[in-house]
């Protein structure tokens, strides 16, 4: 029986279904000890019926009592340590988007565990090395899983105050629901082998046209994340404001003019600096024309401040260019060639250098398609042969990128590139940490009709 958000808040204590002390589906600890600091959470998942629809309920599935779930918080260098309980009635896992931990914590389904059961709990535990935006999902039927809400926020801050006061986390998903608030199919084959399945509502945290305060006059940090399946957002911005962008993935940048607007993909992040206008005025947020949300300034009497220093950088291994071995990944389109869906397989859509990931096969890890040595370094390139985008993603490194045959690009480091279509981009990384890590496009819909692979590092 899903809940509502009304009996989530009373507790689900009061369901008996485990022997844990839950009051918010999340409790976020703030005593640390001094010997071992940590930010420590109960995470749970469980369905949650959510009001996208006004007047209708839409049956979400919730990370801790919303959708998109809580943000969790913790400090660069200290532990995270997550009690995930699985309520819902399907198996899962969370992988934590960005993150360089071990592979044993990366939530990647017969590769660094087995899936969480429900009923059942799994102990996330690791420390995080960089600051910045980041996120986290399952990694087990991620159309439904992450269509239904299974999405969320996870802030890494900095060791030292950054020089803003103010911030906002503003989540932008698209969901597959239609007027009555009931969902539409997550995955369509058709769509599949193209854009991916666009949903047809978008909201900012959960809510349609949703509204977030920021004191006047105030600069403020504003983190977008793409948590959506399928949509690129072309992130611009109306109003009386300055913008500067600070961040991009959960790396810093040298903080540059936001520009006119900024393409950010499934998984992908932006973190901007909003310098508010007086108050009563608003910012609107917008992918290209249609305006996905509203930043209100609201009264202050704080005095206003100047714009932040650029970010502490984080301690990513800088790749050696020069003395790299190159590596080359093509991205294919081979929609005609398989187009299967039988035997209870997903269709085949998408090949990274002849092979197709196939989700329904456990063994697909086995088989990786590129072995690096630890501590060297390598260059990516990147090579799209489709007409359509692909945010690249590869788990457990950070990697940067250096050029692109279609734009220029200042160097900077990231987990996911949007790779437009045709187009060719260098990226360098340093094979740092061990392991077998996905490395995948993040519209889910190519992901898994097989634009995905594993890269192995020994
Ligand atoms: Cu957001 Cu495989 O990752
Ligand atoms: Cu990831
Ligand atoms: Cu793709």
């Amino acid at each position: 029986m899903p809940l509502t958000r009304r009996q989530m808040l009373v507790g689900l204590s009061g369901l008996g279904v485990v022997g844990i002390s839950a009051g918010l589906g999340a409790r976020y600890w703030l005593g640390r000890r001094a010997d071992q600091v940590a930010a420590e959470y109960e995470l749970i998942a469980a369905p949650l019926d959510v009001e996208l629809v006004a007047g209708a309920l839409t049956p979400a599935w919730a990370f801790g009592g919303s959708a998109p779930g809580t943000e969790l918080r913790v400090r660069q260098g200290d532990w995270l340590r997550v009690r995930f309980v699985n309520l819902l009635p399907v198996p899962t896992t969370i992988h934590w988007h960005g993150i360089r931990l071990p592979l044993e914590m990366d939530g990647v389904p017969h590769v660094s565990q087995l899936p969480v059961l429900p009923g059942e709990y799994f102990d996330y535990r690791f420390r995080v090395p960089d600051a910045g935006s980041f996120w986290y999902h399952p990694h087990v039927a991620s159309a439904e899983q992450l269509g239904r809400g299974l999405v969320g926020p996870l802030i890494v801050e900095e060791r030292e105050p950054s020089g803003f006061r103010h911030e906002a986390t503003l989540c932008l998903k698209s969901w597959h629901v239609d007027e009555q608030g009931a969902f539409l199919p997550f995955t369509v084959p058709r769509e599949a082998a193209r854009n991916g399945t666009l949903g047809r509502l978008s909201t900012i945290n959960g809510v349609p046209r949703g509204t977030v305060d920021l004191p006047a006059g105030q600069i403020a940090r504003v983190r977008l994340l793409n948590v959506d399946n399928t949509a690129t957002y072309r992130l611009n911005f109306r109003g009386n404001a300055q913008l500067r962008l600070y961040a991009l993935d959960g790396n810093p940048i040298e903080p540059r003019d936001f520009g006119k607007e900024y393409w950010l993909g499934p998984g992908m992040r932006a973190c901007v600096a909003v310098k508010m206008p007086a108050a009563g005025e608003e910012i609107a947020v917008r992918d290209g024309p249609m305006r996905l949300g509203t930043l209100r300034s609201v009264a202050s009497s704080e005095p206003g401040g100047d714009w932040p220093r650029a970010l502490p950088p984080n301690p990513v291994a800088e790749p050696d260019v020069a003395g790299a071995e190159k590596l080359l990944f093509n991205f294919e389109w081979v929609g005609s060639v398989s187009v299967s869906g039988d035997n209870g397989r997903p269709p085949s859509f998408w090949q990274i250098n002849g092979q197709a990931w196939d989700i329904t096969d456990k063994t697909c890890a086995d088989r990786p398609i590129a072995r690096l040595a630890l501590g060297k370094s390598y260059i990516f390139e990147l090579k799209n042969m489709s007409q359509y985008q692909h945010p690249i993603h590869l788990h457990g490194m950070t990697f940067k990128v250096l050029a692109s045959s279609t734009r220029k690009v200042v160097p900077y480091f990231t987990d996911t590139y949007l790779l437009g279509r045709n187009e060719r981009a260098q990226v360098a990384l340093v094979a740092d940490n061990p392991g077998v890590w996905m490395f995948h496009c993040h519209v889910v819909d190519h992901m898994e009709t097989g634009l995905m692979a594993a890269i192995e590092v020994v």
